[in-house]
């Protein structure tokens, strides 16, 4: 049996964990986070003070792990990118509303990431409920979305030419000569609860395939309006030791860049998804 509680952060996403070390998870506590990150989309727990081999060991207790091709590796440990900014930087990594990996076709599952050191205020992150923006559309503008599929890629973010190579990130980041394109649906059911969830965002989806991308982006415009509405959505603040697990599928996340001056350190580990399908 486990000793967990989940409470719940906002209406429509994020919980709190309490009572568990993540360090030490049973095969109880595991399957009550399973459930937990399907119902919530994202878990959050404070104090959890796990070195960075208890942090690969946690991840590999929700199955592989995707190496990020593109983030700063901590040297010792592959599987761990780490998502940094110094004082001296002004450009933060993941400042923008995102699901990572949608321009992969099988995208990660989620992440599990890990505060190592934070700024004294600020440095939040953001979550939306993907379901939420869903549900929230007309049943005409749903059933249209169904029959639509959409071209996702990271080349514009992270090429020798792209958005972080005009930044200070430039330097630290990787993976500039890859590219990368995936199609996927634009209404994709939750592998696990079968939920229906709106599977575009800003950051990596370029156009509707068939369409051109002056005839996407006025549609793709409404449809990000609305996870950006405060009431879809979740805020987690971080101290060390604070630890997040998302869901990819059925989150965005935004990373405030709110703390120039100071040093953020966060360690990410990626876990490795499936291919999703439609309704
Ligand atoms: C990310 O986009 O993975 C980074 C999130 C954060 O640093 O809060």
């Amino acid at each position: 049996m486990s000793m967990i509680t989940l409470k719940p952060l906002a209406e429509h996403v994020g919980a709190e964990v309490v009572g568990v070390d993540l360090g030490h998870v049973t095969d109880a506590d595991v399957d009550v986070l399973r459930r937990g990150l399907a119902d919530y989309g994202v878990l959050f727990a404070r104090d959890q003070s796990l070195t960075p081999e208890q942090h690969i060991a946690f991840a590999k207790r929700w199955g592989a792990i995707d190496i990020n091709n593109y983030f700063p590796i901590d040297g010792e440990y592959p599987e761990i990118a780490e998502v940094k900014k110094s004082e001296t930087q002004q450009t933060n990594i993941g400042g923008a509303w995102h699901t990572d990996h949608s321009y992969d076709q099988i995208p990660a599952m989620g992440s599990i990431l890990l505060a190592r050191e934070t700024p004294p205020s600020g440095g939040d992150t953001l979550f939306a409920s993907m379901t939420a923006a869903f549900d929230a559309l007309s049943e005409g503008m749903k059933a249209t979305l169904r029959t639509m599929r959409a071209v996702h890629s990271a080349d514009h973010i992270y090429a020798a030419d792209g958005i972080y190579a005009q930044t200070d990130q430039a330097d630290l980041l990787r993976g500039h000569d890859l590219r990368t394109r995936a199609v996927h649906p634009v209404v994709i059911k939750h592998p696990e609860t079968g939920r229906e969830i709106l599977y575009v965002n800003p950051a990596f989806t370029l156009y509707f395939d068939g369409w051109t991308r002056e005839e996407s982006l006025p549609l793709l415009q409404y449809l990000y309006q609305i996870p950006q509405n405060e009431a879809f959505q979740c805020r987690l603040q971080w101290a060390p030791g604070s630890i997040a697990i998302w869901d990819n599928r059925s989150t965005w996340h935004y990373a405030m860049n709110d703390y120039h001056g100071h040093r953020r350190l966060m360690h990410r580990i990626t876990l490795s998804g499936c291919e999703l399908f439609g309704a």
